[in-house]
């Protein structure tokens, strides 16, 4: 081999080799580029999902929540007991939320409230009567006149329908 082949040959060498190292850090470049996008997209979708999480499993409510409402409004409103919210009602705000439609207007010859003669004969039946009726359902009346009260509630509103009847 003469002085020029061989220089020649490890010029080409070197070149090939700094090649294969440019293309090497490029190639490592894509990839460490590519791997922090998705670390940071797994990142985000980890918070997402812990975040979801926390929402779906917080507690409704906290000791430190009933007791800072309670304190706030201890002097304005007393604290909600967990009743039903129809517990609270007077016999006239029941009669009001499901039985007025009908008996204020007479609708489908329903007794009017505060008309005696409709209501004396049925009076007579006794109230535990009247209020079996009324669970039962009758004639156009729905079973317990369509409310969803108690049997308590339905004796409170046809012991008040009574009363405004006169009786
Ligand atoms: C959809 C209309 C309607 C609603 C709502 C309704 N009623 Fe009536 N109610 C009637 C009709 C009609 C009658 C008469 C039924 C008959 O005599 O055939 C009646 C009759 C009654 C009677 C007399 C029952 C008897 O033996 O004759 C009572 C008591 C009564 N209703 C109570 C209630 C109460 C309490 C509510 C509310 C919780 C209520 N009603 C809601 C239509 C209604």
């Amino acid at each position: 081999m003469t002085t020029s082949v061989k220089n020649e040959f490890s010029v080409s060498v070197l070149l090939v080799i700094v090649w294969l190292a440019v293309v090497g850090l490029i190639y490592l470049f894509v990839l460490s580029m590519a791997k922090d996008g998705f670390g940071k997209n797994m990142e985000r979708v980890n918070q997402q999902v812990e975040a979801g999480l926390q929402a779906r499993i917080k507690p409704v409510m906290t000791l430190e929540d009933i007791t800072a409402g309670s304190s706030a409004s201890a002097n304005t409103a007393p604290v909600m007991v967990i009743t039903s919210a129809s517990a609270s009602k007077s016999a006239d705000q029941l009669y009001a939320g499901a039985c007025l439609a009908c008996h204020d207007t007479g609708a489908a010859g329903a007794p009017k409230l505060g008309d005696s003669a409709a209501w004396q004969s049925r009076a007579a039946m006794g109230v535990n009567a009247l209020v079996a009726t009324v669970v039962s359902g009758k004639g156009a009346m729905p079973p317990n006149g369509g409310s969803a009260y108690s049997e308590m509630e339905l004796r409170s509103v046809v012991e008040y329908m009574l009363n405004q009847a006169g009786l």
